[in-house]
């Protein structure tokens, strides 16, 4: 079998949860670990590939001198670490979880106790995989997430279009043992033409599986 190597590709992936301050001391975020997307990153980096790892807050650590980990907080800092490398990448995957919004204000000092109730106002968040999906490189592959309770494979497809991208990675918070919290995932990859369902595994062993199908889509 010929060699399944990404020599001489860059990757650039975005991994774990954001942060979105409320004041100097709290924030907004989410139970997104990392595991899956610097399993992704170690996965490429050992059949060859630079890696540029825009990681939000995370315990997750490498060692490998090919992945670059280049950590942020919010969703804006993470935007912004993904457009000064895009250029530079061949191959963009998206398995951080994003937070959809940030407080619309954050309190330059930390809010006091008062009263019964607070309201925090919250405003959208850049969705960083659709913004890159509109400025896309021609030959450049773009990889994203989607974590679904209902509806699944129809609300993929949808965000694959919405976001333009090559492929998406459904993972269904249904089943058994994925998600989150877990060291193994189910997933089933959806593409424009085609969806391939795979059976619960292990995170690195989920991570092949994407990764190789990424080479057989750009070799195949
Ligand atoms: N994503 C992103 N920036 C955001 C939100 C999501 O880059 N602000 C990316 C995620 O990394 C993932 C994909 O978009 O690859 C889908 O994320 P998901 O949260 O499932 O979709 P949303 O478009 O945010 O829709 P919703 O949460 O309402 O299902
Ligand atoms: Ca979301």
């Amino acid at each position: 079998m010929k060699e399944r190597s990404f020599k001489g590709k860059t990757v650039l992936l975005t991994a774990g949860p954001t942060y979105e301050a409320i004041d100097p001391v709290r924030f907004i975020g989410n139970h997104s670990t990392g595991k899956m997307g610097f399993a992704i990153a170690e996965e490429f980096a050992a059949k060859g590939a630079d890696v540029i790892l825009v990681s939000g807050p995370t315990n997750q650590k490498t060692t490998t001198p090919t992945i670059n980990v280049l950590p942020v907080s919010s969703a804006d800092e993470m935007y912004a670490a993904v457009q000064a490398h895009a250029d530079a990448a061949d191959i963009i995957v998206y398995a951080a979880a994003v937070a959809d919004y940030k407080p619309k204000v954050v309190a330059d000092k930390k809010i006091k106790k008062a009263g019964n109730e607070l309201t925090i106002e919250l405003v959208k968040n850049v969705d960083i995989a659709a913004a890159m999906g509109k400025q896309k490189k021609p030959g450049q592959f773009s990889v994203g997430f989607a974590l679904e309770t209902d509806n699944e494979s129809a609300n993929a497809a949808e965000k694959l279009k919405k976001k333009n991208l090559d492929m998406i990675v459904l993972n269904s918070l249904r089943d058994e043992g994925a998600g989150f919290k877990h060291d193994t995932n189910k997933i089933t990859i959806i593409e424009p033409d085609k969806t391939t369902a795979f059976e619960l595994k292990q995170k690195t062993e989920v991570a092949q599986d994407i990764v190789n199908l990424v080479w057989e889509r750009l070799h195949g």
